[in-house]
């Protein structure tokens, strides 16, 4: 029986919500026994065939709350699709589903976090369905239930944030849900899909994980092999250059060999056919010219039905006949993007004396076979791989396996400090009426610097003091910046960007344990000292409150 030995089973449900498909898998780890784990591949709207995801597609009906969602929205007037991409408003979006998709949320009134809800939520009940199936679903009340949701490592810590929301949203609580960066999802799956013995303690490799919407990049070490343990050797970089830019690429050359004015006449389901055609066959196949010959070769046909023939721009009988050349123009700008990422990687790791062997190639994009033909000749050192990708389940059932991690911006509080004329410009002292001194406000303390080591296992901790009158509410708003360029600054200034505020609530613990002071003039005070806990997760910080050793739970974090 599940639950009834001394450890509690324990039932990870890893979720890919992705930029164009989405995916679950689930395992069990404690006394049923390893029954391995499952990727889901039964999805309404699918009928019998099976896939490992299903399209991050959700579609509302009429007025009301009720949408048809994955497979069964594909195709459907107002079908939001991208809606990922939506969530970090620190990109530009110039994918034109996601840009349509941003007019039909705004028309129904509602965010994109909403949507991103409504569909985790979908999906999270179909993965229930199934967890029923499988005779789980009623047992997972006597389980302890972990959920682990990836986000892009390039995404901002508010994105981050909105994701967590949408999740809650869908049901998952918020105290059981785990943030996995993509790239350590697939660094940690990968690791079971290479021999054991081709790995070395001290070995770097590169992880990219070229996806639909984003390309993200790290690099790590192998720091321990019996378990695998890793650490990250630079900070992860990444870009919105992952596929669903071939496919914009790709309508734009339509548009240009076609004509504009024609384009425009083309009906929908037309221009649909054509997309098609060049999601499902051309793109996924496409391997590179053999030689500089080859690129004038026809290699693939296009639907492009009431298009008059045009011998010219190779148009014939409603076929627009493609040559090597214009499949290789529409990849190689999106090519040479991940290309530099990866030299800027391996640059980068070189530096710091770790210089990759491998460079291992995940996400749909990843499994393109001219991307792969392009870095064999680009990067001749690395041997360059292409693993299947699932990692989100492993990282709950296996535990942290990356062990340390590099900052990518320096993360600080702005504290009231006394005043220094060498190190204060006096124009901004204050007078402090609680401990009668001359203060400066705006000054930095700088917790965690770009290209810190941080790890899940060493939180880092910060003491805040604060003076308050005697009939004070108790609670307290602490402002985290950051600062994205190399020098972290002393004081405050344009560099130092606000990042989140984070909400303190001091109000369960009883005044006579706060220091109760009273100055010269006879004013009483509290001086209230507390830790604030920084916890460096896989994909975001988690911030804790400690009072005397106590902690007072986690500080919600609201992000600017
Ligand atoms: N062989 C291939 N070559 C190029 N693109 C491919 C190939 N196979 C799949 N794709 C594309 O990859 C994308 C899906 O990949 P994946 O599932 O990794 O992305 P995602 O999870 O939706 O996006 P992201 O992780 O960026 O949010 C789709 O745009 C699909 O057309
Ligand atoms: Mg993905």
């Amino acid at each position: 029986m599940a639950g009834s030995g001394d450890r509690r089973v324990r039932l990870v449900i890893g979720i890919d919500f992705g930029t164009t498909f989405s995916g679950v898998s689930w395992g069990l780890d404690g006394d049923l026994g390893d029954l391995g784990i499952e990727v889901i591949q039964e999805w309404p709207g699918k009928g019998n065939s099976t896939t490992q995801k299903v399209p991050t597609v959700l579609a509302y009906l009429k007025k009301g709350d009720t949408f048809r969602w994955g497979y069964q929205a594909e195709g459907m007037a107002n079908a939001v699709g991208g809606v990922k991409l939506l969530l970090d408003k620190s990109k530009e979006v110039l994918f034109r589903p996601a840009i349509d998709s941003e007019l039909i949320i705004k028309g129904l009134e509602r965010k994109p976090v909403d949507v991103a809800g409504a569909y985790l939520k979908a999906l999270f009940a179909h993965a229930k369905e199934i967890l029923d199936r499988r005779g789980i679903g009623k047992l997972m009340q006597s389980m302890d239930v972990q959920y682990i949701l990836t986000v892009p490592a390039v995404w901002s810590d508010k994105a981050k944030d909105l994701t967590k929301q949408a999740a809650c949203h869908a049901g998952i609580p918020e105290a059981d849900l785990y943030l996995l960066s993509e790239p350590e999802a697939a660094a940690i799956y990968s690791m079971h899909t290479i021999q054991p013995n081709s790995i070395k303690k001290g070995d770097s490799f590169i992880v990219c994980d070229a996806g639909g919407g984003t390309v993200d990049l790290i690099t790590y070490e192998i720091t321990q092999t019996d378990p695998i343990r890793m650490g990250e050797v630079v900070e992860g970089t990444g870009e919105i250059c992952g596929s669903v830019m071939l496919d914009e690429r790709f309508e734009t050359f339509l548009k240009e060999t076609i004509g504009k004015q024609s384009y425009q006449k083309m009906s929908a389901s037309s221009k649909q056919h054509a997309l098609q055609r060049w999601k499902v066959d051309i793109k996924p196949s496409y391997s590179g010219p053999d030689d500089e010959d080859d690129l004038l070769t026809e290699v693939y046909t296009v639907p492009v039905h009431g298009i008059p023939d045009d011998q010219k721009k190779g148009i014939h009988q409603g076929m627009l006949h493609m040559k090597n050349e214009d499949i290789k123009s529409i990849f190689d700008p999106v090519m040479e993007r991940i290309e530099s990422l990866i030299s800027d990687q391996e640059k980068k790791a070189k530096k710091a004396g770790k210089a990759p062997k491998a460079l291992l190639l995940v996400g749909g994009l990843g499994a393109s076979e001219y991307l792969f033909n392009r870095l064999k000749l680009r990067f001749k050192k690395l041997d360059i791989m292409q693993p299947q990708n699932a990692g989100a389940v492993h990282r709950g059932l296996e535990g942290d396996q990356v062990q340390t991690r590099k900052a990518r911006c320096h993360y600080g509080v702005s504290m009231n400090y006394n005043f220094d004329r060498k190190k204060h410009d006096a124009t901004l002292a204050y007078w402090d009426i609680y401990i009668e001194k001359w203060r400066v406000p705006g000054c930095m303390t700088w917790f965690i610097k770009t290209g810190d080591t941080i790890s899940e296992q060493d939180p880092i901790s910060h003491s805040v003091f604060r003076n308050v009158p005697l009939n004070f509410d108790f609670r307290f708003k602490d402002t985290l910046s950051i600062c994205t360029k190399e020098e972290s600054p002393a004081m405050e200034n344009k560099d130092v960007v606000k990042h989140c505020t984070l909400h303190v609530d001091l109000r369960n613990i009883p005044k006579p344990l706060f220091d109760r002071r009273r100055n010269s003039k006879g004013l009483e005070y509290y001086h209230i000292a507390y830790e604030l806990v920084l916890k460096p997760q896989s994909a975001c910080l988690e911030f804790e409150v400690v009072f005397n050793d106590v902690s007072y739970g986690v500080a919600a974090a609201r992000y600017y």
